[in-house]
């Protein structure tokens, strides 16, 4: 049975896999709680990516050695970027950038050197089974959310994008940087810390990607404070609805 890595940026999150998973033993590596087991007839392994792009590489790279998964899947919040992507939307990664990466004038503005590369695809078939679950997952969601835990969003109107993701080792808070980072990559719909990262240790070793992210602030100058409310609340309940989703239907 080949296995799919589950990897979740918050506690949160994590705890709700974990509560689906009920034989669960955990492995220690490299400082990370890898939790084996099963979801759904599928053979999974769950951990936390951690912050940034260099721990979340190792913690790729951890699942492909150690633990030999044939399939990943990070599900987590972003800042929405472009106009259109509000609080409580969801993105899709098409593709994936790291937007601080800067080897000019040796390389282009972007390029990941030695790879010839800018923007590491995901998955296509993985991601097209993330955007046929994800409109049902914000569903199942919505349906169980407390109405008092609903922080004043309507997600009846929340929508599905798909397309770039960027992620760089900085949390986005401040208007004028997000204005910064739209102007540099017109087409990013959020901005993120890891996803790129693991992006590119996956392509490295030939084995499938993808990334759903729901948007927990828009990067600007009230993003701290929309960012701790959002996860309490909203994101773990998405995670979980996502991936069980997810793996209803995917073949075992
Ligand atoms: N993850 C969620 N919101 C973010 C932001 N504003 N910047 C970077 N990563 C994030």
């Amino acid at each position: 049975m080949s296995r799919i890595a589950l990897v979740s940026a918050m506690h949160e999150e994590l705890a709700e896999v974990l509560a689906r998973m009920p034989d669960e033993q955990k492995t220690v590596v490299a400082g990370r709680e890898f939790w084996l087991g099963h979801w759904r007839g599928h053979d999974v392994v769950a951990v936390l990516s951690r912050i940034g792009k260099v721990a979340a590489a190792t913690t790729a790279t951890v699942l492909l050695e150690r633990f030999g998964v044939s399939r990943m899947v990070f599900t987590g919040v972003a800042g929405g970027l472009a106009p259109q992507v509000n609080v409580g939307d969801v993105v899709i990664a098409r593709e994936f950038i790291q937007h601080d990466m800067d080897a000019s004038p040796l390389f282009p503005r972007h390029e990941v050197p030695l790879t010839g590369l800018t923007r590491f695809p995901a998955d296509a078939a993985l991601s097209q089974a993330l955007a046929v679950a994800s409109p049902l997952a914000l569903q199942d969601m919505w349906a169980s959310l407390p109405h008092g835990e609903r922080l004043n969003l309507d997600l009846a109107k929340a929508q599905v994008h798909q397309g770039l993701i960027a992620s760089g080792d900085r949390f986005v808070s401040q208007t004028m940087e997000s204005q910064d980072l739209q102007r540099a990559l017109p087409d990013a719909l959020a901005v993120e810390m890891e996803c790129a990262a693991m992006a590119q240790v996956c392509h490295d070793y030939g084995v499938p990607f993808a990334a759903v992210r729901i948007i927990s602030d828009r990067a600007d100058d009230a993003a701290h404070v929309d960012f701790q409310r959002f996860i309490q609340s909203i994101a773990s309940r998405y995670s979980v609805a996502v991936l069980e989703r997810l793996l209803l239907s995917l073949p075992a």
